[in-house]
């Protein structure tokens, strides 16, 4: 039986306990149904009434929605505020001074803490300083830094003087990294000498200056450095500095540049099956309005939470449920630099137990990695650990899988708390299908039901809806506040991609396949519908991985695709033509080793292909395509079963279906 089969007749539920019904901010089936109804009734009414109670304005908005250049949607147009603002000094004028923000951990264990107070002042000090190098409103800036406090303030600089940013994951290589410097032309790059991982140091200025190196960055004028490790790193007179001298004398005050609701806060690089990378261009009001709903709704936050968000900030949720949302509404957060598995796989149950952490959102990667830690070696089992603080957990970037989900929700939540399985993508801002934890019966490997005012549905490929329990296509009818606004220098592919003529060109495809159960009407996700995969939580065109192959001067043509993996979630197999014969044995080991390399160097080790094929052709019709059906099916290691004729070279099959 298929995953998707079995996860079609899951029918285990588990309803929230009742004291987190009891307490919980969205209280029952019938509070989250009420609020569905109001969203029906009145949609602008709905989120303008939640837009003006959730976020601080500096000019209210008149206008909620303007349907009028569909898809490019406006929400309250013309209100006019400050992210930065609304997540810091707010919380100094409610109270929330001397409450603790953040609870960093760094890789090696030493702890620090910072107040509300203390972080507004540091983004103060750094938004003049960035002002004093000349940064402004509408620039870009891009921010390569590690997991810290500090990239957590260039952030909020950054949104203090209405400048945008783009952070790069630290894991991606110098040509990346080049790559959005130029497609979002940077005005400066933020980064850290070192980033600290599991014990050890990998560069990251270095990697900057590489991709400065590699040309194209004019527009670019400064690079900070937050000084992390003290590691002997090269300054380019005029045009580095260390983030310590920017903030030096610096005023802790800064007045915020109050922009329009529409003003973009930050652009988000991420895959898509075709091309580059895209720029997802995210807003100021709509995404915090959406920040801050769904903490206070899917996370069900309180003022004596501890919340820990397990993510990076170089991904859309360390962005939403670590950089704005836990801050725009008065949390206290664990901000962790390092990985799950040092210096052992029972870290992060430590740190639950230390911290007294109360929810904890982690990815199922993770989880599955640390049940077969936990299997292997007794002591990191998190029943080894006092977890008696947690009351909520949540899974993101992927589904989770039945096995999975039983072993978070016994052995992490001792049975007694919800597990919020939240489906979303970078494109969405924040959250959009997930069980609500004080109301939603859960069940395993289902994300559940819309949250109020989201209009997801399953219809075919012209649109129209689909019954329950017939597969097909994930849309959302109605724009809403968090939406992406654009593909940054690229509407075109922004209206393609994402509101296809054949779809009417309204309503939002996510790129995802779905399922809605018979009687209870659950989504639950199938997949994505394009060349996209999904590795480890980690986003990635097949055909950006094919470009990094087919660039390198010894290969011919090369095609990806995914394989099932039970820890990874998909395994990243690339099949490759040479331009000499197709090696065998040591060779091929090599060859495929060197080609690993290569992609981690084009792109960053994620992208590294877990396994090689070598062949002297590729299955393709006569018409020259490539069958990527097949070589799924090739991947993972099955008997074909389709109708191969209308295959050019059925005989390189056989050749291909061999592991090298
Ligand atoms: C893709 C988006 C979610 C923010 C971080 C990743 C997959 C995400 C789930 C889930 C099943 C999920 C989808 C989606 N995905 N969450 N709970 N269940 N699939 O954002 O990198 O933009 O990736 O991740 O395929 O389209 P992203």
């Amino acid at each position: 039986m298929s995953d998707i089969e079995t996860l079609k007749q899951e029918n285990r539920v588990f309803e929230p306990p009742a004291e987190f019904v009891k307490n919980a901010n969205i209280s029952g089936m019938e509070a989250y149904k009420a609020m569905c109804a109001a969203a029906e009734r009145d949609y602008e009414g709905f989120w303008a009434q939640l837009a003006r109670d959730n976020i601080q304005w500096q000019k209210p908005f008149t206008k909620t929605l303007n349907e009028a250049d569909a898809p490019f949607y406006k929400w309250f147009e013309d209100g006019q505020l400050n992210v930065s603002y609304n997540c810091l000094d707010r919380n100094l004028a409610n109270g929330n001074a001397g409450k603790t923000a953040i609870i960093f951990e760094a890789d090696g264990g030493q702890v620090t803490r910072v107040t509300y107070k203390e972080l507004h002042d540091k983004v103060c000090q750094f938004a003049n300083g960035l002002k004093s190098l000349g940064v402004k409103k509408g620039d870009r800036v891009v921010v390569y830094m590690p997991m810290s406090i500090e990239g957590i303030v260039a952030m909020q600089a950054c949104a203090r003087i209405g400048a945008t940013h783009s952070v790069v994951f630290g894991g991606f290589s110098a040509k990346s990294l080049q790559e959005r410097i130029i497609d979002a032309g940077a005005v400066a790059v933020i980064t850290a000498d070192e980033q600290v991982r599991g014990g050890k140091q990998l560069p990251l200025k270095a990697i900057v200056d590489e991709a400065i190196g590699l040309g194209g960055c004019e527009h670019l004028k400064h690079v900070v450095i937050y000084q992390r490790t003290g590691a002997n790193i090269k300054l380019v007179e005029g045009r580095d500095l260390w983030m310590h001298d920017v903030v030096a004398g610096k005023a802790t005050t800064c007045e915020p540049e109050w922009v329009d609701a529409e003003h973009p806060l930050f652009i988000l690089y991420t895959s898509g099956s075709t091309g580059k990378p895209k720029g997802v261009q995210h807003s100021s009001g709509g995404y915090l309005l959406w920040a801050m709903l769904t903490m206070k709704w899917t996370f069900d936050i309180k003022p004596t939470d501890v919340f820990w968000c397990t993510a990076d900030i170089g991904w859309v949720t360390g962005h939403t449920y670590i950089t704005y949302g836990p801050l725009a509404v008065g949390a206290t957060q664990i901000v962790f630099e390092g990985v799950p598995t040092y210096p052992n796989a029972g870290r992060f149950w430590d740190m639950i137990q230390k911290h007294k952490a109360t929810i904890f959102y982690t990815a199922p990667t993770a989880i599955r990695s640390l049940i077969k830690a936990s299997e292997a070696d007794a002591d990191v089992h998190p029943k080894k650990y006092d977890l008696s603080s947690l009351r909520l957990l949540g899974s993101v970037g992927e589904p989770i899988n039945p096995e999975a989900w039983m072993w978070y929700y016994k052995n992490v939540g001792r049975e007694n708390c919800p597990i919020a399985d939240t489906f979303w993508q970078t494109e969405t801002g924040g959250h959009m299908i997930t069980p609500l934890p004080g109301a939603t019966p859960m069940v395993p490997g289902s994300c559940t039901l819309p949250l109020p005012g989201i209009m997801a549905a399953v219809v075919d490929e012209t649109g129209h809806d689909l019954p329950n329990g017939q597969g097909g296509i994930l849309v959302v009818k109605r724009p809403w506040p968090a939406m992406i606004r654009t593909i940054w220098g690229d509407p075109e592919r922004f209206k393609k991609s994402y509101f296809p003529e054949e779809l009417g060109g309204k309503i939002y495809l996510a790129g995802d396949g779905a399922v809605r159960n018979e009687q209870t009407g659950y989504f639950t996700i199938t997949g994505r519908i394009d060349d996209v995969l999904n590795v480890s939580g980690h986003r990635m065109g097949t055909m950006e991985i094919e470009s990094a192959l087919v660039a390198n001067p010894i290969v011919a043509e090369a095609a990806v695709v995914g394989k099932p993996d039970e820890t990874t979630g998909e395994s990243i197999c690339a099949f490759v033509v040479l331009k000499r014969a197709r090696p065998t044995g040591e060779e091929a080991k090599q060859i495929a080793k060197e080609l690993r390399d290569w992609v981690a160097k084009e792109i960053g080790p994620i992208a590294k292909p877990k396994e090689i094929r070598f062949g002297d052709n590729l299955p393709k019709t006569r018409s020259g395509k490539i069958m990527r059906r097949l070589l799924r099916v090739l991947a993972k290691g099955e008997q074909i079963t389709q109708d191969v004729s209308t295959l050019e070279n059925p005989a390189i099959l056989e050749q291909l279906k061999q592991a090298q």
